[in-house]
């Protein structure tokens, strides 16, 4: 694996992989890798010939006052990490140059970018997008793999990806867990032991909710009450959001139709963590 820190000599790179008619698959990342992110890097290796990891903590999605700068950091774990996965390219630009003084050209999605997450984040996902474009016109991938762990931000890339013509296809891989459930987070560190305990909550609301679905519940009020419910049992927590919406367009539902895939997404914050999660439900 290769190591490269700058973005010309990243983008010197791809220019040559592309012209040796070799396929290259851009797995983004904030580092403080985790099984999680090494599930996207061998989803990437099984269908590319060139993997590029990329690990930058973004300061543009960051609101003021969250973690930017206690962000877990830590490049050379990632880098063994990565390379175990199968990355060919672990690319670690700097701020610097991604962002210098005067930087002003921003991606900017309608619509689904002032709900769920980017409700409680302003801001989010203007630099969410604005850097995965980037990182897409430096390392010119052939597709590029994400979790969907975050799946507002695949609804948003998808969007920008697709409205600006980049060609990237965005490849989306099934949320990875810890055995009781909980979703793996990078922010997962920050619980203690009685938080840990009560975080399994986000999974079994989810539960709850692709329970009623099955058994026939149609209103989506009494789903999010139901889940709502789960989390409120489970100890202090502090509900941010419940939502039953489309996948795509991330708009509330106020009937479940047949045939109709779902959207259960909850933010919840225990302690001082954020957390989120969600899982697709088909209405049969
Ligand atoms: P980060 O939080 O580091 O996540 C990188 C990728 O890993 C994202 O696509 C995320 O959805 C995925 N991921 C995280 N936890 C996962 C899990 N438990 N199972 C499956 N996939 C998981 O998301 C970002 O970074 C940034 O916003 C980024 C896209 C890199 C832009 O800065």
């Amino acid at each position: 694996m290769e190591t490269i820190d700058r973005v010309a000599g990243m983008s010197r790179a791809a220019g040559i992989f592309r012209r040796e008619g070799r396929t290259i698959g851009l797995v983004p990342t904030m580092g403080s890798l985790h099984a999680g992110h090494l599930e996207l890097v061998r989803v990437a290796r099984a269908r590319a010939d060139i993997v590029v990891v990329s690990v930058f903590v973004n300061p543009t999605q960051f609101a003021p006052g969250e973690d930017y700068e206690t962000y877990p950091r830590d490049p050379e774990r990632d880098a063994g990490l990565a390379a175990g996965a199968g990355a060919d390219v672990f690319f670690l630009p700097s701020v610097a140059e991604m962002f210098p003084d005067g930087f002003g050209t921003w991606v900017d999605v309608d619509g689904i970018t002032g709900v769920l997450e980017g409700k409680s984040r302003p801001g989010h996902f203007r630099g969410v997008a604005t850097v995965v474009i980037k990182l897409f016109n430096i390392a010119r991938p052939h597709f590029a793999v994400f979790g969907q762990k975050d799946a507002q931000q695949v609804a948003v890339i998808r969007r920008a990806a697709g409205e600006l013509n980049t060609g990237v296809e965005i490849v989306v891989v099934p949320t990875v867990r810890e055995p009781d459930g909980l979703a793996l987070s990078s922010r997962n560190a920050y619980l203690d032991a009685g938080e840990r305990r009560r975080a399994t909550a986000l999974r079994r609301s989810l539960d709850a909710a692709r329970d009623l679905v099955a058994s026939g519940e149609r209103d989506p009020a009494k789903i999010t009450g139901a889940m709502a419910r789960v989390i409120s049992g489970s100890g202090p927590a502090a509900i941010d959001y419940i939502s039953l919406a489309d996948p795509d367009t991330l708009e509330e539902l106020t009937a479940l139709r047949p045939g109709a895939v779902v959207l259960a997404s909850l933010a919840v914050r225990i302690g001082r963590t954020r957390l989120i999660d969600n899982e697709l439900l088909t209405v049969d």
